[in-house]
């Protein structure tokens, strides 16, 4: 079996991106980051990406007139590096038409809390101040909604007394690292299928 080309997208800090290059790299995951697009000119997931050889590319949001210019240009940048799975990682966008239509339920998005709760920005925060005892990460399918796609995997961690919105969102995190890693290695053994809302795992106990 060949190995799945992963294209990564996010804004930011990329610890989500680098958990699934170290797992591509040690072979736990039959796949390979082939480009890391992002539309932060500084985005520390860039520098990530070219420590290891891989391609990093800035798209600039702010350079188009619409979403739909901007998002040409970035599949662009996909399609030439063979994209076939798309990983938002932090990335703080929308997806529009243009990538949704290219990539049908073939991008995926990392979400720090139990969805449908905590949509949206600040997760981590709003699940802490909303005073939950249990909260984690989600990673599901994208749509044209935010955070609303077909759940793919969840991680469930606990809310402690003492625990600050920090200390909540480095104890999500470590799961997210965890089961995105896990949600692309099903994709890539072929056993995600989406059926509607849900999202069916072959030979999945
Ligand atoms: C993560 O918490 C992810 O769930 C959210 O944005 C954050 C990105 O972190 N979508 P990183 O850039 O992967 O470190």
């Amino acid at each position: 079996m060949g190995l799945l080309r992963v294209g990564v997208m996010a804004s930011g800090r990329g610890s989500n991106c680098q958990a699934i290059i170290d797992a591509a790299e040690s072979g736990r995951l039959p796949a390979r980051v082939v480009v890391v697009v992002s539309d932060k000119a500084g985005a520390q997931v860039l520098e990530r990406a070219r420590r290891h050889g891989i391609p990093a590319v800035f798209v600039d949001y702010t350079a188009y007139p619409s979403k739909e210019e901007y998002e040409k240009v970035v599949l662009a940048v996909l399609r030439r590096h063979e994209v076939e799975l798309v990983c938002l990682a932090g990335y703080m966008r929308l997806v529009g038409r243009v990538l949704l239509e290219a990539f049908p339920n073939r991008i995926m998005n990392i979400h720090p809390a139990l969805l449908p709760a905590f949509r949206g920005l600040h997760a981590q925060r709003q699940a802490w101040e909303y005073g939950v005892r249990f909260s984690g990460c989600t990673v599901h399918f994208v749509d044209e909604g935010m955070d609303t796609g077909p759940i793919i995997l969840q991680a469930v961690v606990p809310v402690f007394q003492h625990d600050t919105p920090e200390t909540l969102a480095a104890r999500i995190l470590e799961q997210e690292h965890r089961i995105y890693v896990e949600a692309v290695k099903l994709f890539a053994e072929g056993r995600l299928q989406v059926d509607g809302r849900r999202v069916w795992i072959k030979d999945h106990p």
